[in-house]
């Protein structure tokens, strides 16, 4: 018998993969067990939660006594996917550092002495990225390539994977990292987002509208819906803590594809009009860090369960579920 899951925090819940992720929690539990408690960490919120189980916690999670007031009283798993974005973090230093490197120690830090219902230690999802790789790939990404951020976000987040790893050891926390890829369709125009184009493709085709891109149509990105991003979290938490590795880090496995190719499995979805309504401006930068991605081989992440949407159209059909 798995221990019950009562009390689950989130941090970033009012993010893209944070609101979805907290359906899920409240739909199906976590590891087969109901969520009694779920403590929602972000900067503010726009309404409060209908669900009785929810409870708010606006502010930073630089602030130790948030962090104390979302553990008050034990806790069963934490999803940590609070960040700053690369680009904003590369403008802001302090920043960036602020949250993705210095709150994601204190949150562990914080969870010593903090136990489950069961008194065991409590499991600790933390959202990495695949930009831990940088900008210079190898022909061939494996789980064996070693990380070479090329920005101090990836790099943060590479110091994170570390910390969980450490932390784990420590008896802190039953921990595990996962590189998030592209995580599509975010809702919305994403502005200022320069990835923001993999998500406006879903969007944009559906509705029939038109639409640029900053890359050409050969160019090739990993790929993963919501709804499997969600899975793979949800399955990092609740996997039997012995199977892990003893990095306590995955690459999420992927679905590799040119721009073409999810144009085409677009028009098969919604119409083969849909096929004109794209135009390839590519802009070199965008082009090196969005759509310039090798293979990648992910056997060891397969291995413990977690998964890629499996075709492109399966890609298509949940990446625009709510
Ligand atoms: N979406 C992707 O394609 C992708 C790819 C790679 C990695 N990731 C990682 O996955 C996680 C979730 O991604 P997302 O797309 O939902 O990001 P998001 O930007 O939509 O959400 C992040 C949330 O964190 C919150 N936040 C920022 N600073 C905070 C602070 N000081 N205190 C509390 N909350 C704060 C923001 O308000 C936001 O709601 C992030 O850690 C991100 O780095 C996402």
């Amino acid at each position: 018998m798995s221990a019950p899951m009562n009390h689950v925090v989130v941090t970033g819940a009012q993010g893209f993969v944070g609101q979805a992720l907290v359906r899920r929690l409240l739909a199906e539990g976590l590891g087969g067990q109901p969520v009694s408690r779920l403590t929602l960490l972000d900067v503010g919120f726009d309404a409060p939660h209908a669900d009785p189980r929810v409870r708010q916690l606006p502010g930073s999670i630089a602030e130790a006594r948030l962090r104390a007031a979302a553990y008050e009283g034990g806790v069963d798993a934490v999803f940590h996917l609070a960040s700053i974005p690369g680009g904003a973090a590369e403008k802001n230093y302090e920043l960036g550092r602020q949250i993705n490197l210095d709150a994601t120690l204190g949150l562990l830090e914080d969870l010593r002495g903090v136990r489950t219902a069961r008194g065991e230690a409590p499991r600790f999802v933390f959202a990495s990225t695949i930009a831990v790789y940088g900008e210079h790939l190898p022909p061939e990404v494996t789980e064996a390539t070693l990380p070479a951020p090329g920005l101090s976000y990836g790099a943060h987040k590479l110091a994170g994977e570390y910390l969980v790893a450490d932390a784990s050891r420590k008896g802190w926390c039953q921990g595990c990292s996962l590189r998030l890829p592209g995580v599509v369709a975010r809702p919305g125009e994403g502005t200022g987002m320069l990835s923001a184009f993999m998500s406006l493709l879903f969007w944009r085709l559906a509705a029939g509208e038109a639409l640029t891109v900053p890359v050409s149509a050969e160019g090739v990105a990993w790929w993963i819906s919501v709804p499997t991003c969600v899975d793979n979290l949800l399955h990092a938490a609740s996997v039997d803590p012995a199977r892990l590795n003893p990095r306590r880090s995955y690459q999420m496995p992927v679905l590799r594809l040119t721009i073409a190719e999810l144009v085409e499995a677009l028009a098969e979805r919604f119409g083969p009009d849909r096929r004109a309504l794209v135009q390839y401006a590519p802009e070199p930068f965008i082009q090196k860090m969005f759509a310039s991605y090798p293979p990648l081989h992910t056997p060891e992440a397969l291995a413990l369960g977690l998964r890629h949407d499996g075709t492109v159209a399966q890609l298509v059909e949940r990446a625009m579920q709510t």
